[in-house]
């Protein structure tokens, strides 16, 4: 008996030592908890060391206390995982079809409505370029026009630059910026700053710096978080050069002033 509570308190001990040192590291609380259920495993293990042995068995009994034995550690371990929400399918596939979603309804409700949705954009550009031109004055229009190619180039490239808005957008929801970030009221979890302004304080170019060197800026009031550098330093290995130049063009578009992004400080 003093032996097991012996056991039971150098369990303890280790346990406390490594929830202590995982929440010096900042390890999220339930795998300070895992850590210390280990523990306390371990201890356990010691103390049946020292249990007395069990009576051999054999024949069927033996067999049969085996297939129990197998069938309630599955139980056990199968009932456990799947509480877990990251072992739940479902889970994953509400993900993918969060993300892939909007893309099938397009596919699936056929081209007609994407066609329109592009005339719509380009009638726009059209418009846009035209007040533009005017704005140049009649004469300069003129020329504009003469030379034909300024006419048609921005107006396909408009179209383009719409697909590009969306590919930063879908960029943002696939390296989950918002688990950090929130934008338009959605996600972040309190570990970064809101980003609907930061549109007013970057150009594109320094945005995609940042997403691409997360130590070339650093969000004011931030300080602790840029040392420690919570913001990921995977995305040039994970992004292409032309995700990187969507999302930050895409991010490069909000200017929300009422939202309280904070000042970014050049650092490199
Ligand atoms: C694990 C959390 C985390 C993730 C994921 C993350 N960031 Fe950050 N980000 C931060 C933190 C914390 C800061 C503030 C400290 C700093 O500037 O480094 C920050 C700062 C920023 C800033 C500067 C904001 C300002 O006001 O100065 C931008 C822009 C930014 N992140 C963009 C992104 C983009 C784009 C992604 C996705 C590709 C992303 N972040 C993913 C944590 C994260």
């Amino acid at each position: 008996m003093g032996n097991v509570i012996k056991k039971l308190m150098i369990g303890l001990v280790v346990g406390g030592a490594l929830v202590g040192a995982t929440r010096a590291f900042e390890f999220p609380v339930i795998f300070q908890m895992m850590f210390f259920a280990y523990a306390m495993l371990g201890a356990v293990v010691f103390m049946i060391l020292d249990a007395p042995a069990l009576t051999p068995m054999s024949g069927l009994k033996s067999v049969i206390v085996l297939v129990v034995f197998y069938v309630v550690l599955c139980t056990v371990y199968i009932s456990g995982a799947s509480m877990w929400p990251q072992y739940d399918p479902e889970d994953e596939k509400g993900k993918i079809a969060k993300i892939l979603g909007p893309k099938y309804a397009a596919t699936q409700q056929g081209k007609a409505e994407e066609l329109i949705a592009r005339a719509k954009a380009l009638d726009e550009q059209t418009k846009a370029l035209a007040a533009r031109l005017k704005a140049l004055g009649g004469d300069q229009a003129g020329k504009d026009q003469a030379a034909g190619g300024a006419g048609a180039s921005p107006a396909s490239s408009g179209a383009a630059t719409g697909d590009f808005m969306k590919l930063g957008e879908e960029q943002w929801q696939l390296q989950e910026c918002y688990n950090c970030h929130k934008l338009k009221g959605e996600g972040g979890k309190k570990r970064g700053p809101e980003l609907d302004n930061i549109a007013s304080y970057l150009s594109v170019d320094d945005i995609k710096q940042k997403i691409l060197d997360p130590k070339s800026f650093m969000a004011e009031g931030f300080e602790k978080e840029y040392e420690k550098g919570k913001m990921p330093d995977k995305y040039k290995d994970l992004m292409e050069e032309k995700d990187v130049v969507a999302l930050a063009s895409w991010l490069g578009t909000f200017k929300n002033t009422s939202v309280n992004t904070p000042k970014p400080i050049k650092k490199k």
